[in-house]
């Protein structure tokens, strides 16, 4: 193909002048000419080592048998993303690197000429649900394959935690698959999908040290929506023992703070309210390529770690007051903590800024200090009820949101009852509740045997259920006759009602109104408005109101004081 197109080395039919018909020995001795010159002038050994530069891709290889291949002529790709938030974010990563080379993107399955699926492995149910997407992905294939109206062959790309896991295996399995890319060699999917142009499949599951995509700038999927997320790190080194992720998603790096900086002022000049920083545990965030004072990371007594802390650089906390202070009308959240380094620097922004919601996620994973060991959590019980009230008097009326495992390997049914108690005590707004399930690779795996039965798990997954359902309705109900500040997202398809989410991320429905402005008029409300709203019903998962008046989060809280809302939110 290189040789075809590029005009120096095309081969011209060679003819003697003489008899004016092809002559061998004339016709061999200048192509012999010819094939000198070319291997003079064509491509060397460093062509096929050599990098050049991309606009958003600084570091994408040359490859000279690639070079006029085209990449993308015009063809539509359909993503199906699974997994967490961190999935999403990856997915506008990919899609800002595929519309960069021309790619087009559709909703509707039937135009599509590629469908990429973002999977996840956390658990065993994450990936049958992808499983059961590929059978019908299969079947679109087939049918494209032998439809009489001549359309393009539709390729399947899987991405992310899933492609990661199975590598290779994953085509083995699945044959339908043309292409399998981990979640650090997202800007090698163009080259990936050309190779798949001429029938093969393609498999890039290596893992970075490095790679945070920083200069690729995400496009946002939804457009319209007013908020977005953030990646702040990438990868795991914690290695709890049942989690798959740090297998997955490879060592722990950080985005430099300037990057982060300018995505939000981006997001914030279109329109965007709310942004989420994410990462697995955003404590452990450092930007190393900013020098400062060496501050080490001290863990609070109880808590352990099991890799060396880091030193030197830009902390979650400076990250943190950066952020807010782009737009003090933009919300920040962010998740996830671990409990085990959560420093007073990282309180104290969340206590001061107005915008940073006063919601912390701080997952537990169990409530028994045995099964924490075994979990390889770093703390004890005692150690994490310690942090909540830290964190309570740090912040006042804090709310606090969690994710607990039942059933893992050797839970007895007095170590659950220690994470129903958990659950019991800590007032927790949200909570994201599983029953284990075992991985391969895990040291869980290795190490312990999956020897709870798996109707012990459902039950004492509803069982947990209960409880939380049951404090939600109650927390819930104390916020009747209380203002919330709620930030408006849309509208319930089934009533027609508006929909936003309060500070700690529960979902505050209420009838469109014309309501007052700051400047004394009327008007509706709409997306991305920040309204209060009188709470006037609770449920276990969403609240109702009265909208009373158009305002914003400087404005709200000179009225209204998040601590004095009345309601404790850890009676411990
Ligand atoms: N880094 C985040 C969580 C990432 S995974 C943190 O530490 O909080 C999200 C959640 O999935 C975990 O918090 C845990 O509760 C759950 N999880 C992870 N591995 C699991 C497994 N093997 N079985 C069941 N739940 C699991
Ligand atoms: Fe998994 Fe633990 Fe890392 Fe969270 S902190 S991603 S649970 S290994
Ligand atoms: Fe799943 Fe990977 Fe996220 S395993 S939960 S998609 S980090």
């Amino acid at each position: 193909m290189f040789l075809l197109k590029n005009k120096n080395y095309i081969i011209q039919p060679l003819k003697c002048l003489l008899v004016s018909k092809t002559c061998r020995c004339y016709s061999d001795s200048v192509r012999l000419v010819s094939m000198k010159n070319k291997l003079k002038n064509g491509p060397g050994l460093k062509n096929f080592i050599e990098s050049s530069t991309h606009p958003i891709m600084v570091d994408r290889p040359y490859i000279p048998y690639l070079a006029n291949v085209e990449y993308a002529t015009k063809r539509k790709v359909y993503f199906d993303i699974y997994g967490c938030q961190m999935n999403l974010n990856d997915t506008e990563i990919v899609w800002s690197i595929l519309q960069n080379e021309g790619f087009e993107r559709t909703e509707v399955e039937d135009e599509a000429d590629i469908f990429l699926v973002m999977t996840c492995a956390i658990r065993e149910g994450a990936e049958t649900k992808i499983w059961h997407r590929l059978d019908h992905l299969r079947g679109f294939k087939k049918r494209r394959e032998v439809s009489k109206f001549k359309q393009r062959p539709v390729k399947i790309g899987i991405l992310g935690c899933m492609a990661e896991r199975l590598k290779e295996k994953l085509i083995e399995k699945e044959k339908a698959v043309d292409v399998v890319a981990g979640p650090d060699s997202y800007r090698d999917l163009p080259r990936l999908l050309a190779l798949t142009d001429s029938g093969q499949t393609a498999v890039n599951v290596l893992l970075s040290l490095d790679e945070t995509y920083a200069d690729v700038v995400p496009v946002r999927l939804n457009q319209d929506s007013v908020s977005a997320f953030i990646s702040i790190m990438r990868g795991c080194d914690n290695m709890c023992t049942y989690c798959i992720v740090p297998f997955t998603r490879g060592r722990e790096r950080s985005r430099p703070v300037s990057s982060i900086v300018d995505e939000v002022r981006r997001l914030a000049d279109q329109g965007v309210k709310e942004v989420t920083l994410l990462g697995q545990n955003v404590n452990s965030y450092r930007d190393i390529t900013e020098h400062t004072v060496k501050h080490e990371t001290k863990l609070a007594e109880g808590f352990k770690t099991v890799y060396k802390s880091k030193m030197g650089g830009l902390r979650f906390a400076d990250l943190l007051d950066k952020v807010s202070s782009v737009d003090p009308e933009m919300r920040i959240r962010f998740t996830a903590a671990h409990p085990k380094d959560f420093p007073d620097e990282v309180l104290q922004v969340v206590a001061e800024r107005a915008n940073v919601c006063k919601l912390l996620h701080l997952p537990a994973q169990a409530g028994s200090s045995a099964v924490l060991q075994r979990m390889r959590r770093g703390y004890s019980r005692a150690a994490y009820l310690a942090l909540v009230r830290r964190a309570a008097a740090a912040v006042p009326a804090v709310g606090l949101s969690t994710d607990m495992i039942c059933g893992f390997c050797g839970e007895t049914e007095e170590e659950f009852q220690e994470t129903l108690s958990l659950l019991e005590i800590v007032d927790y707004n949200i909570a994201f509740l599983f029953p284990y399930s075992m991985r391969e690779k895990t040291t869980a795996y290795r190490r312990y045997k999956d020897d709870v039965p798996e109707d012990v798990k459902k039950e004492r997954h509803s069982r947990m259920l209960n409880v939380y359902r049951r404090k939600c309705q109650m927390l819930n109900e104390a916020e009747i006759g209380n203002t919330h500040l709620v930030l408006v997202e849309g509208s319930v398809k089934k009533t027609g009602q508006l929909m936003g989410r309060n500070e700690l991320y529960i979902k505050v429905v209420f009838d469109q109104e014309e309501i007052l402005t700051e400047d004394g008029g009327k008007r509706s409300v709409k997306p991305g408005d920040y309204v209060a709203v009188r709470i006037v019903s609770a449920k276990a998962s969403v609240l109702s109101g009265i909208p009373l008046y158009h305002t914003g989060i400087r404005e709200f809280y000179r009225h209204v004081s998040w601590a004095d809302r009345g309601t404790a939110r850890v009676p411990l």
